[in-house]
C-alpha cells in the first residue's frame, strides 16, 4: 500500500525524537509499507538532502534499538523529502499540493506536530488547497488545546474539513505495550472478569512518574501543567483501559464508546472533594541519583514565582455498578524517585484471617508500562525459615516480564501508532467525545486551584512529591504500593 506521511513540524522536537526514530525502526522491521515517502515540513530553508543529514546527525541522540549503518540510513532516507512551509501562507500549501500531486498513493497522512495554535489553520488550510480528499487521514498530537471550550473549537474546525474516521487524535500511552496488554488480560482471559470488581478490589493506583524535569519546556509547561500535560488525557485513558467494560467487538466504535461511558462515570467534583481529594505540588531543588538538581523556579522559561503544578495526585471514583465506593488514584510528576508507571490493583483481604501475618505487598495485581512492561501477581505463600526450621508465610511474585518473553526489540508507542494510521486502524486513537469529556472533567480542578491561593505544594526533587498525597490515601485506610 503506497503512502505520503506528511509531518508538519518535521524539524521540530518530536519529529526527531519520537516521529523519525519510530519511522525509522519500522522502516527496520520491515513494517513499513513498501512504496511510502515521508515529508517533512518545517519553516527552514533546507534542500531533501540537508534535511536528511538533519534527521541523520540527530538519530546519534536518540533511543534506537541499534545505530543505522550508513548503508541502512541510506536507504531509509531514499524515502524522505522536504518542503518549506510557512504554515500561515495560502501558496506554500499549494507547493505542498504540487509535492503531493507528483504522484498517486493509497494513502495521505497529514501529522501535525506542530504548536496546538495551529491546528485549526493548518486544518483549514488543507481543505483550501483541496487535501482533505477522502484518502487523507489527520494526526493530531496532544494538547488538543487547553479547556473544555478550546477543545471544542478545535475540534469543531477540524469536524468541518475532516470526516471522524479521518482524524487521528494520538495519545502515545494507547500505543504503549503495556496499554494492550491490559486489553489483552482483561478481554482475552475470563481468569480476572469475575474478579474485576467492588467485591473484589480494595483501590487501583495509576502511577505516572518521571525522572526529568521540564527539560528545555520551561516555556510550554508554564501554561500546562501536569494536570492537563499527564491526567487530562495519559493517566485517564489508562483508567478508562482499566475500569471500561468489555467492549462487544475489538471496532474502535465499541472500545470508545466504552471508555467514554467511564469518563461519563467519573464522580463530579464537589467543593469538598476538589479540596480533599486533589493534592498539587511542585518539585523543589533536591538530589537525584547523587545530582543536585535545580527547582521548578528556576528552570529556564518558568516564572519564578509560578505556581504550575509539576505533580497530581487525585483521588476519583467510578460510579457505576461495577466500580461504586472503590477509589482509583491517579498520581503523576517531574522529578520524582523514579521513572516509574504502573497500575496497582490491590484485591481485597480475606474474609476471614486464619493466618497469623500481615499480608504486606501481596494480594496485588501489579501492571508495568515501564521501564520494565510486564505483569506482576502478587500471592502470599508458605516459606521456609531455615534458622528457626519454621515455615512461615511470605509475600511472593509471578512476574511476567514481556520484554524477556517476547524479546526486547518489540514495537514501540509511536511505531505501533504511526502504522495503525497508514493502516487506518482507529481503535487506539481518542475519539473527539471521549476527549470533550475528559476536558470536562478536569476542569472544575483547574478552576478550583485559579481560586486558591496557596498554589502547589513544594516538594524536594527526587521524592514522590508532597507528603499531602500519601496523607490523602491514608484517610481511605490505604497507602501508596511503595509504602507498603
Ligand atoms: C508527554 C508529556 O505527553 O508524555 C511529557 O508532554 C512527558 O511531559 C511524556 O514527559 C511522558 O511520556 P513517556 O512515554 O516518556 O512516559
Amino acid at each position: 500500500m503506497s503512502f505520503d506521511l506528511v509531518l508538519f513540524g518535521g524539524t521540530g522536537d518530536l519529529a526527531w525524537r519520537k516521529l523519525m526514530p519510530a519511522l525509522f525502526q519500522a522502516f527496520r522491521h520491515g513494517t513499513l509499507p513498501e512504496g511510502g515517502r515521508i515529508i517533512g515540513v518545517g519553516r527552514d530553508d533546507l534542500s531533501a538532502d540537508q534535511y536528511r543529514a538533519l534527521i541523520r546527525s540527530r538519530f546519534d541522540q536518540v533511543d534506537l534499538d541499534k545505530r543505522p549503518s550508513m548503508e541502512e540510513f541510506t536507504r531509509f532516507a531514499a524515502l524522505l523529502d522536504f518542503v518549506r512551509m510557512d504554515l500561515s501562507q495560502t501558496a506554500d500549501y499549494a507547493r505542498l499540493a504540487q509535492t503531493l500531486n507528483q504522484r498517486q498513493t493509497d494513502t495521505v497522512v497529514m501529522y501535525v506536530a506542530t504548536a496546538p495554535s495551529l491546528f485549526t489553520t493548518v486544518c483549514e488550510q488543507l481543505a483550501a488547497a483541496g487535501l482533505n480528499t477522502a484518502k487523507t487521514r489527520v494526526v493530531l498530537e496532544k494538547p488538543l488545546g487547553h479547556d473544555l471550550a478550546s477543545n471544542r473549537a478545535i475540534n469543531d474546525t477540524v469536524r468541518r474539513v475532516f470526516g471522524e474516521k479521518q482524524v487521528f487524535r494520538i495519545d502515545h500511552y494507547l500505543g504503549k505495550p503495556a496499554v494492550q496488554n491490559l486489553f489483552a488480560l482483561r478481554f482475552g482471559n475470563a481468569l480476572f472478569e469475575p474478579l474485576w470488581r467492588r467485591e473484589h478490589i480494595a483501590n487501583i493506583q495509576i502511577t505516572i512518574a518521571e525522572e526529568l524535569g521540564v527539560e528545555k519546556r520551561g516555556a510550554f509547561y508554564e501554561t500546562t501543567g501536569a494536570l492537563r500535560d499527564m491526567v487530562q488525557n495519559h493517566a485517564l485513558q489508562l483508567l478508562c483501559a482499566i475500569g471500561m467494560e468489555p467492549p462487544i467487538n475489538s471496532h474502535a466504535d465499541a472500545i470508545r464508546d466504552e471508555k467514554l461511558k467511564v469518563l461519563r462515570s467519573l464522580k463530579p467534583w464537589t467543593a469538598e472533594t476538589l479540596s480533599q481529594d486533589v493534592i498539587r505540588g511542585q518539585y523543589a531543588a533536591g538530589n537525584m541519583a547523587g545530582n543536585a538538581v535545580a527547582a521548578y523556579r528556576d528552570e529556564l522559561g518558568v516564572n519564578p514565582a509560578s505556581h504550575t503544578e509539576t505533580f497530581v495526585a487525585l483521588r476519583t471514583e467510578i460510579s457505576n455498578w461495577r466500580w461504586a465506593g472503590v477509589p482509583f488514584y491517579i498520581r503523576t510528576g517531574k522529578r520524582l524517585a523514579g521513572r516509574d508507571a504502573r497500575i496497582v490493583v490491590n484485591f481485597r483481604p480475606t474474609p476471614h484471617a486464619i493466618f497469623n501475618s500481615q499480608l504486606g505487598m501481596a494480594n496485588r495485581l501489579v501492571i508495568n508500562l515501564q521501564p520494565k512492561d510486564g505483569l506482576e501477581l502478587h500471592l502470599l505463600a508458605q516459606g521456609q525459615d531455615n534458622r528457626r526450621n519454621a515455615s512461615t508465610l511470605a509475600p511472593v511474585q509471578l512476574d511476567l516480564d514481556f520484554d524477556k518473553r517476547f524479546g526486547s526489540g518489540r514495537v514501540g508507542a509511536y511505531e505501533r501508532l504511526l502504522l495503525d494510521v497508514i493502516d487506518g486502524r482507529l481503535n487506539l486513537f481518542v475519539r473527539s467525545d471521549e476527549q470533550e469529556e475528559a476536558w470536562r472533567w478536569v476542569e472544575p480542578i483547574l478552576n478550583y486551584w485559579k481560586n486558591d491561593s496557596q498554589g502547589p505544594r513544594p516538594y524536594a526533587a527526587g521524592t514522590w512529591g508532597p507528603s499531602a498525597s500519601s496523607a490523602m490515601i491514608a484517610r481511605d485506610g490505604f497507602c501508596w504500593a511503595e509504602e507498603s
